[in-house]
């Protein structure tokens, strides 16, 4: 890593978190430059406003690859992937995920964050992106407390549980669902009047927050990776993530 890191960003929609973390690096509070904005999606409102302020972006169409053949795929090019791996996949998702690899690449960066990304990503993206998994550079905010309610709506399954408190979390990137290592997490109190439109604007408000934060803790190199359990029989690897002041 360079003095000043190289941040990207992949969104599919508003990207009101793009937006925070590129004011962050804009206002100094994050050590990076935004190198690029992504997307899976040529509609996703954010891309316009990230193109008006003069960032590079790209768009990898994933509707649009729908109809490709596993056979198209050049496999060689997807490391540690067997024909039968692939075969547990959506052609179009391996199709897209080269393509995601390579635009990323071209354009390098030290820390990709998902900032609405509404994509799962295989494990050889993920390898591809993140090699060293005691260094892991890919980062995702979720609109829930995790474990709790991983997957799409995580404000409205708090909501439609009853939740009394509700929140967001910053986890390091696997290729499970929302099952990455976490970094941080806010929280806040429902107030039994709140209606999930009110928890969301709360919700959203606390996520930029706590997306700068975490990405500062990442640039200044503040975030460390601690074994808890290793992988051994069945066993699951498991890590957690400190702060320095808790190394
Ligand atoms: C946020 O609630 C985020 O937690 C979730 O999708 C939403 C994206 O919002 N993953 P935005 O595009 O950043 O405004």
């Amino acid at each position: 890593m360079t003095d000043r890191g190289r941040l990207g960003i992949l969104i599919s929609g508003t990207g009101s978190n793009m937006q925070a973390l590129v004011q962050a690096c804009e206002r100094g509070e994050i050590p990076a430059d935004v190198r690029f904005v992504g997307s899976d999606n040529p509609a996703a409102p954010g891309l316009s406003w990230a193109q008006q302020h003069g960032l590079d972006t790209f768009v990898v169409d994933y509707k649009a690859l729908a109809r490709r053949d596993w056979r198209e795929i050049d496999l060689s090019r997807i490391p540690s992937c067997s024909l039968g791996d692939a075969l547990h996949y959506k052609p179009h998702r391996l199709f897209a995920e080269l393509l995601l690899g390579d635009e990323i690449e071209q354009r390098g960066c030290d820390l990709l964050c998902l900032a609405g990304f509404m994509r799962l990503l295989t494990p050889f993206f993920v390898r591809r992106i993140s090699p060293n998994q005691d260094q892991p550079c890919i980062m995702n905010i979720h609109p829930s407390l995790l474990p709790a309610f991983p997957g799409i709506d995580g404000y409205g399954d708090t909501y439609r549980y009853g939740c009394r408190v509700a929140g967001c979390t910053i986890h390091f990137v696997d290729s499970g669902l929302d099952s990455g290592p976490i970094i941080g997490q806010r929280s806040f109190d429902v107030d039994p009047v709140d209606g999930l439109e009110e928890i969301k604007r709360k919700g959203l408000l606390l996520e930029h927050q706590l997306y700068s934060e975490c990405v500062r803790l990442f640039f200044a190199r503040r975030l460390a990776i601690r074994l808890l359990t290793q992988l051994d029989g069945m066993v699951r690897r498991t890590v957690q993530v400190l702060v320095d002041s808790e190394i």
